[in-house]
């Protein structure tokens, strides 16, 4: 088969949801991706975010294959002898009394969500029905009715209504609108991207995080943080939150929790709010599942030991100096944290992001536009130098072609 044959076939019977780059991958190993023709890629996109342990990292795969073969599923309805072990060890490891164990990461902010209005009715005395939490422009949380009901981008809530209330939406990065919004008493909490990556990799100001925590904490509003994909190293910190040493309410992560193996995601909380929902008021029949608490604990473990958030934050100022002296009229603005970054393209000639991608592709480096002028390269946190710095040539060079 050619890699056209590959690419009609999915076109065929699969839902066109995605608008894939037109390449057909079989294999990865850390940076690496493979085509069907045995091309070699950097993967500048790294499942977005998900692959910070680099693809296939073997402590994670062996850690799947061992558990593979011993138990794979029992369902919440029994113990299993691994779950409490990856729970306490993703306590520790973040700081929390509790972890809610869910799949993906639409599905931890959700259960995010609920535990929100659950503490907000029954821990901080908000009348039936009324609770309200706080959300901001541009943001992305995932796609289901709830969450897109969040959402201001209308290629993610358009004509899917009706849509879910109790979400105020406010603009990112001004504290002020949050102070605005906390008059209200019905605000249970104040969900944020401490970094926006599907909007683009939009950084807000120093402080911002830490005016919005103490806002919430003067208001006794949760501050809930979807580290979804910011989290685990990937903006050089543990979490983006680390960099101002603010320890959200409530945490949730995904992607890089399984690095790229499976659906792992998590939400964290203290006592006060996570034992707000009882048996049977929440769960799901692969959450915890045996096979994602060794897989997140390997995946833990190697962004540990790795240093991985170490290497994302030197890694990442090495991409951002060097982006930021290619002298092009295509190349507006780099912007970023770690290596969680992103280059502003102005479309030029007719052309735009798109045709960047696809001209970086045919030079052997993968990545993804998002809202058509912006290009995100999230390569895995387990790049080094060297790598770092041919793909810099690369896009560099790819782009003094236009
Ligand atoms: C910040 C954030 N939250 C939630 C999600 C949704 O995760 P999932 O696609 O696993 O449902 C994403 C996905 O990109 C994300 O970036």
């Amino acid at each position: 088969m050619t890699p056209e044959d590959y690419i009609t076939r999915e076109g065929k019977y699969g839902a066109h949801n995605y608008h894939p780059l037109p390449v057909v991958l079989e294999r990865g190993e850390g940076i690496y991706v493979w085509d069907v023709e045995g091309k070699r890629y950097m993967d500048f996109l790294s499942g977005y975010s998900a692959l910070g342990q680099g693809h296939c990292h073997p402590k994670i795969i062996r850690a799947l294959k061992e558990q593979a073969d011993k138990l794979t599923l029992v369902s919440r309805a029994f113990h299993a002898d691994v779950l409490g072990e990856y729970m306490e060890f993703a306590c520790r490891f973040f700081g929390y009394d509790k972890l809610l164990p869910m799949n993906t990461g639409a599905e931890a902010v959700e259960t995010a969500l609920k535990l929100c209005r659950r503490w907000g009715y029954r821990v901080k005395g908000i009348a039936p029905e009324k609770a309200k939490i706080v959300v901001c422009s541009e943001n992305f949380h995932g796609r289901t009715i709830a969450i897109i009901s969040m959402s201001t981008d209308p290629s993610s809530y358009a004509d899917f209504g009706p849509y879910t209330p109790g979400f105020v939406k406010i603009r990112y990065n001004h504290a002020e609108d949050l102070e605005e919004a906390l008059r209200d008493p019905d605000v249970a909490g104040f969900l944020l991207e401490p970094i926006q990556g599907e909007a683009g990799v939009v950084v807000p100001d120093d402080g911002y995080l830490t005016r919005c925590y103490n806002l919430c904490k003067e208001k006794n509003v949760l501050f809930i943080a979807d580290e979804v994909q910011t989290g685990i190293g990937r903006t050089g910190k543990l979490l983006a939150c680390d960099y101002e040493n603010i320890h959200p309410d409530i945490l949730i992560l995904g992607k890089a929790l399984s690095g790229g193996v499976l659906p792992v995601s998590a939400v964290l909380a203290n006592d006060e709010i996570m034992l707000t929902i009882a048996p049977g008021e929440h769960g799901s029949t692969y959450g915890g599942n045996p096979l994602a608490a060794k897989v997140a604990i390997a995946a833990l473990e190697v962004m540990r030991d790795e240093h991985l958030a170490e290497n994302a934050f030197a890694m990442g100022q090495l991409f951002r100096e060097e982006m930021r002296k290619v002298d092009h009229p295509m190349v507006e603005l780099v912007r970023g944290k770690g290596l969680l970054n992103a280059v502003v393209i102005h479309p030029k000639g007719g052309k735009t992001a798109w045709d960047v991608c696809l001209a970086l592709k045919e030079n052997g480096l993968i990545a993804k536009p998002t809202h058509e002028h912006i290009i995100r390269f999230t390569p895995p946190l387990v790049i080094n130098r060297e790598q770092m710095l041919e793909a810099i040539d690369i896009i560099r060079k790819t782009i003094s072609t236009f």
